[in-house]
């Protein structure tokens, strides 16, 4: 049954969603942690790198013998990493083999917006999609998933979901650990809900959406990985459809953050945790010494949910999970200590800004008061200006906020500078209740009057019920319009 937010916020006090859920110390990390493979690609003859996909129904086995119905892209479950350079081009021809509409968004690229995957570029069954574009923004962890309105978590769900990772050459010159699976690791993270006979299930759904008790990394159900170099990098990606996390290690040390969103920072930063909504990222970096074993764990007080009392909803209270447990090698390569500074963030300019937008998240999963209509463009934007966009959770419950195309600045948080771990790129942020966000953004290149971006709350669900806008980037004094074609009502 789908519990709606009212019946929620009026139920209110006593309610305490689906509970408090811990899994620390009852994980035994007895499986290899799968690592997606790299997407094979070809150069063509203009020098475009052309990848393709391939969207599928299969079965999965989280537990030996038992089969789980799934979706992925060119397998059973989530998909291929896909790898490009700055400066290249290129193309992934996506094929629908799914016997439903579905579509596939680069979650964080800078790219035109017919080639966005956003809810106007459906793929139908047996179609082939396929988008073509410049990379044209700095190295970093970017993933990919479907985006069809109203049906964005159930896909997501099933399993469509996969990486793409950018290389630049400041990046480059770092000398970072950057050898795929096995000292650079995709860390792909989801919540699911199995049987007791280990078959996945639908999750139950609170106000947050559907939340599963129990983690897969990349897939894997109680995962390990053996490494054998004392640097490591890994990956976090919260892929899961409404579940957050506050990653930090099970015995203490600090999480030694480089990279955000859309990447590298400056310089890392120690924190006790990092703390990702729906669809974030961040790059740490776990120095191991020989034969120690090191617990990834996600810990979500109600402090860090930003959630107090009656109202811990968001992921059912306080809940704590173990994740993937991180086996060091009796016999360690060396690997150089990183760099004290990483890369230059340029600082986005206030004096520059050329229009200010306000969005108020509100009870009802709308955004100014107006619940998503694919016939309409909610903000029209001028290509090459800076812009900034006030976000305002005017609600008691967490929400998030994500911006398709860009990747912004947080330049305050209700007034305050943010802090280290917020203050690089990004793209999509945790919205704390009644709380305010000043974001600085460049809409760079791509105008086009006829074809919108989204920004939406990425807790998938809300999503679907209708918490999303969408903007065009148009040349200077030139309307937005909406054609016909781009229109599918749903
Ligand atoms: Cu990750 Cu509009 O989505
Ligand atoms: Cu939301």
């Amino acid at each position: 049954a789908v519990i709606g937010a009212t019946a929620f916020v009026l139920a209110g006090c006593g309610i305490a969603g689906p509970g408090t859920v811990s899994t620390v110390g009852k994980v035994a990390f007895e499986t290899p942690l799968a690592i997606p493979p790299l997407a094979e690609s070809t150069v063509d003859a203009d020098g475009t790198r052309v990848f393709s996909l391939e969207a599928r129904a299969g079965t999965t086995e989280f537990a030996p013998g038992v089969a789980s119905e799934t979706w992925g892209f060119d397998g059973s479950y989530l998909g291929p990493t896909l790898v490009a350079d700055r400066g290249e081009r290129v193309r992934v021809d996506v094929a629908n083999a799914l016997d439903e509409s579905t579509t596939v968004h680069w979650h964080g690229m800078h790219l035109p917006p017919e080639m966005d995957g956003g809810p106007h570029q459906m793929v139908e069954p047996g179609g082939t999609w396929s988008p073509e574009w410049a990379i044209d923004q700095p190295a970093t962890t970017l993933w990919y998933h479907p985006h069809p309105h109203g049906e964005t978590e159930s896909h997501v769900a099933r399993g469509l979901a996969g990486m793409f990772l950018l290389h630049d050459e400041a990046e480059r010159a770092l000398g970072l650990p950057s050898e795929y699976g096995v000292d650079d690791l995709p860390v792909i993270v989801q919540d699911a809900g199995f049987s007791a006979d280990g078959r996945k299930e639908d999750t139950q759904r609170g106000y947050a959406g559907g939340l599963g008790d129990e983690l897969l990394v990349n897939g894997t159900r109680g995962p390990f990985v053996e490494v054998s170099d004392e640097l490591v990098r890994l990956r976090l990606l919260n892929a899961s459809t409404a579940r957050s996390y506050a990653f930090a290690w099970g015995d203490g040390r600090p999480v030694e953050l480089i990279g955000t969103d859309g990447g590298l920072l400056e310089a890392s930063a120690s924190l006790d945790h990092v703390r990702l909504s729906p669809g974030e990222r961040a790059e740490v970096l776990l120095r191991v010494a020989p034969g120690e074993r090191v617990v990834l764990q996600s810990r979500m007080t109600p402090e860090i949910a930003a959630l107090d009392g009656p109202v811990a909803v968001m992921n059912g209270g306080t809940d704590e999970f173990d994740v993937l447990e991180v086996r060091a090698a009796e016999q360690l390569d060396p690997s150089p200590a990183p760099p004290a500074t990483l890369v230059d963030v340029p600082d986005l300019d206030p004096s520059e800004v050329a229009a200010d937008r306000r969005f108020v998240l509100g009870d009802s999963f709308e955004i100014n008061g107006h619940a998503m209509e694919m016939g309409r463009i909610d903000e029209t934007v001028t290509v090459g200006t800076l812009e900034r966009w006030t976000v305002v959770n005017d609600t008691s419950l967490p929400h998030s906020f994500h911006v398709h195309d860009v990747q912004f600045r947080i330049a305050s948080i209700d007034g305050q500078a943010p802090p280290p771990e917020l203050a690089g790129w990004k793209d999509t942020i945790f919205a704390d209740p009644e709380t305010e966000y000043e974001l600085l953004m460049r809409f760079e290149d791509y105008a086009d009057p006829d074809t919108p971006y989204m920004y939406h709350c990425h807790l998938l669900w809300h999503e679907d019920q209708g918490m999303m806008g969408q903007f065009a980037v148009v040349e200077p004094g030139q309307r937005a319009t909406m054609t016909e074609e781009t229109d599918h009502d749903h």
